[in-house]
């Protein structure tokens, strides 16, 4: 049985671990979005992984209303609750939506496409901005690889965020048949909407 002192080590293991992975992934994250704000309790609640939160989060709503803000931060909280529950640091994949469709085209240079499917496949959350921002829709071969990477994650219930302005039934025409319906299965329950003002319109005003 441990004494009461590993306990301590353990945890204060934790604290320093955490506070160190916070910290690299607020460097690492756009300068306007490392600013903490108030997000919706329910983007709370999916960040700490409370037992009623749903796995996935699908952040929809009018153009600058905060989703990628939002999505941001979230992710943020998510890292610091995942390493306190299992004193593990998460693989986080985060991604522009354009970036990704790019980068999973059979005639990019730039990565390894069945490399990164597999990463992509098993990150322990995929958090990806702006889902359907592409003014052309990924083709045939690129929607497959997009079949692949939410598949895995949908069969083995890996979390995954994604921004988007357009409501979770319209986007088939981004992603396809096969995934549209993984979609439809994995954000039921964690789809929320953020309402109000334009917030960039109120900055420039
Ligand atoms: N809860 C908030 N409080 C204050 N400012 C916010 C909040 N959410 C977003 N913002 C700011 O509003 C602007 C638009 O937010 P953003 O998340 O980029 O919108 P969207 O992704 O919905 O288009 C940004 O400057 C962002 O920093
Ligand atoms: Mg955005």
């Amino acid at each position: 049985m441990p004494s009461i002192s590993d306990d301590d080590d353990r945890d204060s293991v934790r604290t320093e671990r955490r506070e160190a992975a916070v910290s690299a992934f607020l460097q690492a994250t756009p300068v306007i979005y490392r600013r903490d704000v108030a997000i919706h309790p329910r983007a709370a609640e999916w960040a700490t992984q409370a037992d009623t939160a749903p796995v996935c989060l699908f952040l929809t709503g009018a153009i600058g209303i905060g989703k990628t803000h939002t999505a941001w931060q979230a992710t943020r909280q998510w890292l610091g609750t995942h390493i306190t529950r299992t004193g593990r640091k998460p693989r986080i994949e985060t991604w522009r939506s354009t970036a990704l469709f790019d980068a999973l085209r059979p005639d990019n240079h730039d990565w390894d496409v069945r490399t990164l499917t597999r990463q992509l496949q098993e990150a322990d959350l995929l958090y990806i901005d702006d889902l359907a921002a592409a003014r052309v829709s990924p083709t045939g071969w690129t929607q497959e690889r997009l079949y692949e990477i939410f598949d895995e994650r949908y069969i083995n219930r890996r979390p995954c965020l994604i921004t988007c302005d357009v409501l979770p039934g319209a986007t088939a025409n981004i992603v396809g048949d096969r995934v549209q319906s993984r979609l439809r299965e994995m954000f039921r329950g964690g789809v929320l909407l953020l309402e109000g003002a334009d917030r960039r319109a109120g900055d420039a005003a």
